[in-house]
């Protein structure tokens, strides 16, 4: 009986893109849980490539080289123990088991170390690039097991997207490494994706500007950003809607959903003490979203009265200059989490090379990844990419120029949370001095809690009254 290189559990369209993008290079036998879905797939999806449906687990597991590797592509959470369990009575010592959804990192720990002891060994990977990232080269953030992952490098790398760097894939580290770089990477995703939403909010609520207008100001901008996300962005301004004839942006209800990796880089960064505002400002911004009937209701009593005058060709160029700034300092908090993280976990992390296989086949590539891999070529041991040559003369231009267009935002009544949280992080990031004394001498005040002196070591206490 034939034997195939890998197998995939999970024919999701995510599943079947990544399958159909293996089958090219690789043999490969996928199972479905619901027969139809396999089916289905067979049938109408692949043409020539030789792909084996199976429709037994058992059959499934016993069509796969040993040691076996069987690639899951099923909905994080409960649903990847279930499958584990359901895969394990037909495994063997040192099969292999790849994660490829977007598992929180301490289930990823948790159930690596458990299948360890049976001898099972394991990979967390972060897929990302979306349905069309998995049919044409995704970008894939693999961590776990690394003689494991040497064992299925070839078939990572084949399926990946490819720059003139390589392949956008690479080892990333012990444990939980690659799922919580992929964790990070939807955190910054989300950062930008917000800072993109609120210079859209300006553009229609401050300069009135139509959606057309505004997919042709992206358009532009982006030649310069390269951007996915902004590309997407000025694509969708000028989609319209077959029903009303209308455009479909302004037929979406305002109210974001989420899945929960953004909320997760905010939770563990809060865990690791290590600040991360402008990623929170996403996150917060879909929650403030989301209790839409309790805005309207309250737009109803408290109009705006105002409305800035401003000029439209002046505000275009800090609008641009907002989006270059809060961009670069949403990958500046993912990095500096990063490095916290790598230091934490002990996962060893290669921030250049987490940027080069970030420069193509997921959401957040862009140009900006080449500087950072620039900067961290430089010094790999960068505290911050804000302090980088290849960033601080930029940052410090842009930060007074998005000054003004916080003002008039804020006179409109337009949120620019993600752009001033962006300000903010980059201003307290390069003050010698914060008014944290005050903290200090409040908590002091109020607790006995201590302080520590500019001018003698130890810790004080002071009767205040
Ligand atoms: C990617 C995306 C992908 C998914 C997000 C969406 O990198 O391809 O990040 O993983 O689209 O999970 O997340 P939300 O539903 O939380 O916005």
């Amino acid at each position: 009986m034939k034997k195939y290189e890998i197998g995939l559990f999970g024919l999701s369209v995510m599943g079947q893109n990544l399958a159909l993008n293996i089958a090219r290079n690789h043999s490969i036998a996928v199972y479905n849980r619901t027969t139809s879905k396999t089916e289905n797939f067979i049938n109408n999806k692949v043409d020539n490539q030789e792909i084996k449906a199976a429709y037994e687990l058992e059959d499934f597991v016993s069509s796969l080289e040993k040691p076996r590797k069987v690639m899951l592509m099923i909905q994080a959470g409960k649903p990847v123990d279930l499958v584990i369990d359901g895969l394990l009575p037909y495994l063997e010592k040192d099969d292999i088991i790849i994660d490829g959804g977007n598992s929180h990192f301490e289930d990823t720990n948790r159930r690596l170390n458990n299948l360890k002891e049976k001898g099972i060994r394991y990979l967390g990977v972060g897929i990302s690039g979306g349905e069309y990232g998995a049919l044409h080269g995704p970008s894939i953030m693999p961590g776990g097991n690394e003689n494991a992952y040497a064992e299925v490098s070839d078939i990572m790398e084949d399926a990946a997207a490819k720059t003139e760097k390589g392949a956008c894939v690479s080892y990333l580290g012990p444990q939980s490494a690659g799922h919580y770089v992929k964790m990070v990477h939807n955190g910054i995703e989300y950062g930008i994706m917000e800072v993109l939403a609120e210079i859209y909010d300006y553009l229609r609520k401050v300069l009135q500007l139509k959606p057309a207008e505004m997919g042709d100001i992206f358009a532009e901008w982006n030649q310069d950003f390269e951007s996915y996300l902004v590309e997407i962005t000025a694509k969708i301004m000028k989609k319209d809607d077959p029903k009303t004839g209308r455009k479909l942006i302004d037929l979406i209800l305002d109210k974001a959903k989420h899945k929960g990796t953004g909320k997760w880089s905010v939770q563990n960064a809060l865990d690791l003490g290590t600040a991360i505002p402008t990623i929170n400002a996403g996150v917060n911004a879909r929650l403030m979203s989301a209790i839409k009937e309790e805005r309207v209701e309250n737009s109803a009593q408290l109009k705006n009265s105002n409305q800035a005058v401003v000029d439209k060709k002046e505000m275009l160029p800090l609008l641009k200059s907002a989006l270059y700034f809060s961009s670069v300092i949403a990958y500046a908090e993912g990095f500096k989490l990063l490095k916290t993280a790598s230091e934490e976990y002990d996962y060893n992390l290669n921030y250049r090379e987490i940027a080069r296989i970030w420069e193509d086949g997921c959401i957040i590539r862009s140009g900006i990844l080449e500087p950072i891999q620039e900067a961290f070529s430089e010094n790999m041991d960068l505290n911050t990419l804000i302090i980088a040559q290849q960033f601080r003369t930029q940052l410090n231009a842009a930060a007074e120029e998005i000054t003004d267009l916080i003002t008039t935002a804020a006179q409109s009544g337009v949120p620019l949370t993600a752009v001033h949280a962006a300000l903010d992080y980059f201003n307290s990031l390069k003050s010698e001095e914060l008014p944290a004394n005050l903290i200090q001498a409040q908590r002091d005040f109020f607790g006995a809690h201590t302080y520590q002196r500019r001018d003698d070591e130890g810790t004080f206490h002071t009767e205040w009254e």
